[in-house]
């Protein structure tokens, strides 16, 4: 029995009451960024939003995915489009995000090589905003009654 009496286990409302904290994590670290507070904040904030971000992904989506029936039993269905399209966008975030975090990490005082990045961070945080509400669609369309 889950947390919101839907069809869901309890570990896949965690994962989205999860995903959403992240998330918000990743709001404060570009807003640490854009009020000029900076840049070691705003690095750390996005590296800890990683981490959280991998350890539910290895924890809770990669089991889920791997034994997600619906992938090979039915693999033309909505659900498992819907599936496969969620874990590829979200294994894109996921190298964007150890790449700009493992870059930063070994060339931390070089601000100005970081900044140059900018647009590609940008293009990470809508992508993973669109991979966040691409989830929760993943949640209505496996749990609730529709
Ligand atoms: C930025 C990255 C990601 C975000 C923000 C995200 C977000 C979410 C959310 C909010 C849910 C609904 C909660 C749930 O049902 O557990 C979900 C479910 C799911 N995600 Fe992700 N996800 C991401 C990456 C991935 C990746 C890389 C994979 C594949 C390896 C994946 C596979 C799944 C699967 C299979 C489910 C259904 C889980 C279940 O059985 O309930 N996700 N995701």
């Amino acid at each position: 029995m889950g947390l919101f009496n839907t069809n869901a286990p309890l570990l896949s409302d965690l994962n989205l009451l999860f995903q959403i904290a992240i998330f918000i994590f990743l709001v404060v670290g570009f807003l640490v960024v854009k009020l000029r507070r900076g840049s070691m904040k705003h690095g750390a904030l996005m590296g800890f939003a990683l981490v959280l971000n991998t350890v539910s992904i290895c924890v809770v989506m990669m089991p889920s995915l791997l034994s997600f029936r619906g992938l090979f039993s039915m693999p033309f269905t909505r659900p498992a489009w819907l599936v496969i399209v969620h874990a590829i966008t979200g294994s894109l975030v996921e190298i964007l995000g150890v790449w700009l975090v493992g870059t930063w990490t070994f060339r931390r005082h070089e601000i100005k090589a970081c900044a140059k990045k900018r647009n590609i961070m940008r293009a990470t945080i809508l992508l993973w905003l669109v991979e966040l509400f691409l989830g929760i669609y993943v949640y209505v369309i496996l749990y609730l009654p529709i």
